[in-house]
């Protein structure tokens, strides 16, 4: 199983970590523009492998794409990250054209690699990516939601004061600080509701903390954050490279499901071998669709953008 992240800045070196720690692959390559950078991060990660207890194969490259040829999936971290104060919509300027170049160099170099797009604004850049390639609907996923679900749960298992293990929650809908629909009626603590265990004003904290946790980071840091993202992509990469068939929300091409049309959005999606094996149509309730509507309209405006932007 050969992978390739493309981007060795903070996230895309989380992710090649991640992903060699977990050790299901059996090479790592990553990829960036910076002459000589990624072959930096990519031997200072080789020297983490006897110590860390890992077999695979970690190889950097200078945005030469023959490096990756025969990759079975590759993650597209590349492009700026968020500054403190900029939401992810505002990224789609430089990304936009970034992403697209980067998809289509995959492509050409691993005609049946599955992508996943990590780069802002998520939702928009994966919709990007299946314009620019063409590829089936199935080997095109977007990030966000794996993320916003353990920022969910984190914050859930903060509320209820217990162990995140006992938490199970999901978040849908695009990844920006409004589009995000925590899905707090289904979220339970060991089968049992958590809104057993709180408030619904302490629940509607956490929603509202859930929502902006990129951004509460982003403050914090200065910049995007990296170790969640990284090892969100690392479960889907290693759910798709095992086969595991785990549901995760992530942002898939819809026709029809969920009722919408035409955009890539956050909703429920089973990884194996072949990509998103299944998009999972959950019932909503009224307010949960009316709120994934609403998300949707927003990630469709940002979508406009990018006949402004190429
Ligand atoms: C985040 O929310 C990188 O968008 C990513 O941290």
């Amino acid at each position: 199983m050969k992978v390739t992240v493309v981007g060795a800045g903070a996230v895309g070196a989380s992710c090649a970590e991640y992903i060699a720690i977990k050790n299901f692959a059996s090479e790592v390559v990553l990829l960036d523009i910076k002459e000589n950078y990624a072959e930096g991060k990519a031997m200072d990660l080789m020297q983490t492998a006897s110590l860390n207890g890992f077999d695979t194969k970690i190889v950097g490259s200078t945005n030469d794409y023959s490096k990756t040829s025969g990759s079975d999936i590759a993650v597209i971290t590349s492009g700026i990250p968020r500054k403190p104060g900029m939401t992810r919509e505002e990224l789609i300027g430089i990304n936009a054209g970034i992403v697209k170049t980067v998809a289509t160099s995959l492509v050409a170099a691993s005609p049946n690699v599955i992508l996943i797009i990590v780069s802002n604004p998520m939702d928009t850049m994966t919709y990007l990516a299946h314009q620019a390639t063409g590829l089936p609907k199935r080997r095109i996923i977007g990030m966000g939601g794996a993320l916003d679900s353990a920022r969910f749960k984190y914050r859930l298992a903060e509320a209820l004061d217990c162990p995140q293990s006992d938490i199970n929650g999901m978040v849908i809908g695009g990844h920006s600080d409004k589009g995000m629909v925590p899905l707090t009626r289904l979220a339970t603590r060991n089968s049992v509701p958590v809104s057993k265990f709180i408030s619904d004003e302490r629940l509607n904290e956490v929603l509202e903390a859930t929502k902006v946790g990129g951004a509460t980071l982003t403050g914090m840091l200065g910049t995007s954050a990296w170790y969640a993202p990284g090892a969100a992509v690392s479960s889907l990469v290693q759910s798709i490279a095992c086969d595991q068939k785990k549901m995760f929300p992530c942002s898939s091409l819809l026709e029809g499901e969920y009722g919408l049309n035409d955009l890539c959005i956050g909703v429920p999606v089973i990884l194996g071998s072949n990509g998103i094996e299944k998009i999972v149509e959950i019932e909503l309730s009224e307010a949960e669709q009316n709120k994934l509507n609403e998300s949707a309209e927003g990630v469709k405006a940002t979508n406009a953008l990018l006949t402004q932007t190429s």
